[in-house]
């Protein structure tokens, strides 16, 4: 188990992997990524992702990123193509605030245009939330997508989670929220489902 005393969270160790992705802490050799982000229409909408890119500022988007640790407020990582180590995205952990509680954290994730499509945002949130229930005091993980964000919908699903309702307005005027989560039990095979 995880320290979970205080309900903090640590980097898993040894790093979550599949084989195919592994989440990690953020490094230096990854500002590339941090800038392929940092173009895209709408990650750093959503995001502390820099705009305009350089690299002081990508190497501040890292500080923020292992902030969360040292603050207690989550845990933000790397997600990473474990057959080479290249960073292509984000998988974010974030505790709610009470009356909520720290047992209900938040994940939100992107993934670089070059690296979509191939299952490394389902992996990555699959990894994170198997492992977050079974080894942390979480006990809801909960995620917000707009309702028209196909691929972020069909990640949350393919991960276990379950829609909950739509939170009308919630995103921004006449922006619309669907809230997911995912609670134990996880079963044998180890996919909340
Ligand atoms: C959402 C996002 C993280 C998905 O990353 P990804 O690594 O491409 O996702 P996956 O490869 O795991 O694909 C997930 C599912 O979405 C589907 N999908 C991916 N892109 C799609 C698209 N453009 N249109 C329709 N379906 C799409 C995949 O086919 C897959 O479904 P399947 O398992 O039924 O085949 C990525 O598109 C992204 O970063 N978007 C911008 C930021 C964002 O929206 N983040 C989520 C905020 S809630």
């Amino acid at each position: 188990m995880q320290p979970v005393g205080d309900s903090r969270v640590e980097y898993p160790a040894p790093t979550l992997s599949d084989g195919i992705v592994r989440l990690r802490s953020w490094g230096l050799s990854d500002l590339e990524c941090i800038e392929e982000a940092s173009r895209d229409p709408v990650i750093p909408g959503g995001t502390s992702v820099p705009v305009p890119y350089s690299d002081a500022e990508g190497r501040a988007f890292i500080e923020r990123c292992r902030a969360h640790l040292t603050n207690g407020t989550g845990l933000a990582q790397a997600i990473t193509d474990a057959t080479c180590d290249r960073a292509v995205g984000q998988l974010v952990l974030l505790f709610r605030h009470p009356p909520a509680g720290r047992h209900v954290a938040g994940v939100g994730y992107w993934v670089i245009e070059s690296a979509r499509r191939r299952g490394f945002a389902t992996r990555a949130v699959r990894l994170l939330v198997n492992w977050a229930l079974q080894h942390t005091s979480i006990r809801r993980l909960e995620a917000l997508a707009e309702p028209e964000n196909v691929p972020s919908r069909r990640v949350l699903e393919a991960a276990g989670f379950q829609e909950e309702g739509v939170l009308r307005s919630y995103l921004g005027v006449d922006s619309d929220a669907v809230m997911y989560s995912v609670i134990p039990p996880i079963p044998a095979d180890g996919n909340p489902l």
